[in-house]
């Protein structure tokens, strides 16, 4: 690649914060950037495509890294491009489906008694607000709701709220949950066909998807999700849920934190039916990534 010839300001943190919300807010509405493309911020957030000659920053989908920037970047403004570009651009940026588990040395991601505030340290926190805002939903299954009353919102970021999914096949969840009642943003819950009669919370809007053995169908889901325009979905636990995601094949991409800390007897991350010999393990390729004392594990499934 010839090297850029901008001469401007240099890249900061938050600047690339924002060309990064701008690239996913192109793939949300459908139109990723999917080729070569040239970028200037300004201090003040403002984005304009440009030649790639004149370019503070070029993207290019399909590459490794996926991006060139004109002038020597700060580590920092180097890991937010190299950890959530490859989320925002090429063709299957529009349709992705990502997973997160911040788990224990030992693989666990709670105690038994469901206590998990905070097996992973501060930066991964922000990490996952970070992932909350580049997607149009953010899917929990009924027991994280259950243990955690989360919110789901990006306050520790700016962007914008995703939708907020639960999963919930029996609508067991009481309605004073949090995220049922603070109205930060939409929420939706999935449950089984023929439970939606039942009495969900109220201005809840309810999805009835297939379920065979009371488990219900992912490609169901998604497709449930995608016929509400939610089509890149980040699932952010639990372990159950986010297995039966891995089971079926539907996770483009898994973010595995992992915590120097060793729990003991809790709650697994992924949990998978076994193999039997090591050549049918699934090995995504992976990127790893220093999130404060944690590391992350960015692992591509699209290919396993
Ligand atoms: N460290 C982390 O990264 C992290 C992240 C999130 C949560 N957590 C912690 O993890 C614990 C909860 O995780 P978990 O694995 O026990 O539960 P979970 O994945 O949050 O929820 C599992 C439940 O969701 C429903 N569900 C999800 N997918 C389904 C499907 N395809 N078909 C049918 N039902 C489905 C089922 O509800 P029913 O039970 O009603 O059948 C299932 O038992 C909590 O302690 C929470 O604090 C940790």
């Amino acid at each position: 690649m010839p090297l850029l010839a901008y001469v401007g300001v240099v890249l900061d943190e938050a600047r690339a914060w924002d060309l990064i919300r701008e690239l996913a807010r192109r793939a949300r509405a459908g139109s990723p950037v999917q080729t070569r493309s040239g970028f200037v911020v300004d201090t003040a957030g403002r984005i304009e495509e440009v030649p790639a000659e004149r370019a503070q920053l070029v993207v290019e989908p399909g590459t490794e890294p996926c991006f060139q920037s004109a002038s020597r970047l700060a580590p920092a403004v180097q890991q937010l491009l190299d950890l959530y570009l490859p989320l925002c651009i090429g063709s299957a940026a529009q349709d992705l489906v990502i997973g997160h588990v911040g788990q224990s040395l030992d693989g666990q991601i709670a105690t038994a008694g469901g206590a998990s505030r905070y097996v992973t340290g501060p930066e991964n926190i922000v990490h996952m607000h970070r992932l909350r805002s580049l997607v149009d939903a953010v899917l929990v299954g009924a027991g994280t709701v259950e243990c955690d009353d989360p919110q789901l919102t990006t306050r520790l970021v700016p962007g914008e709220h995703p939708t907020r999914v639960v999963v919930d096949p029996s609508l067991r969840l009481p309605h004073s949950r949090k995220l049922y009642r603070d109205g930060a943003a939409p929420t939706l819950i999935v449950c089984a066909r023929g439970r939606a009669e039942h009495d969900g919370p109220p201005r809840v809007p309810v999805v009835e998807v297939a379920s065979e053995n009371s488990l219900l169908s992912v490609p169901d889901v998604l497709r449930a999700l995608a016929a509400r325009g939610l089509r890149r979905v980040f699932v952010e636990g639990g372990g159950v849920t986010l297995s039966h995601f891995i089971q079926a094949g539907r996770l483009d991409r898994l973010h595995v934190t992992i915590c120097p800390m060793i729990i003991g007897r809790g709650r697994p991350g992924i949990s998978l039916p076994g193999v039997e010999s090591l050549d049918q393990a699934l090995r995504p390729t992976t990127r790893r990534f220093t999130l404060g004392s944690d590391v992350l594990f960015d692992c591509n499934l699209s290919g396993s």
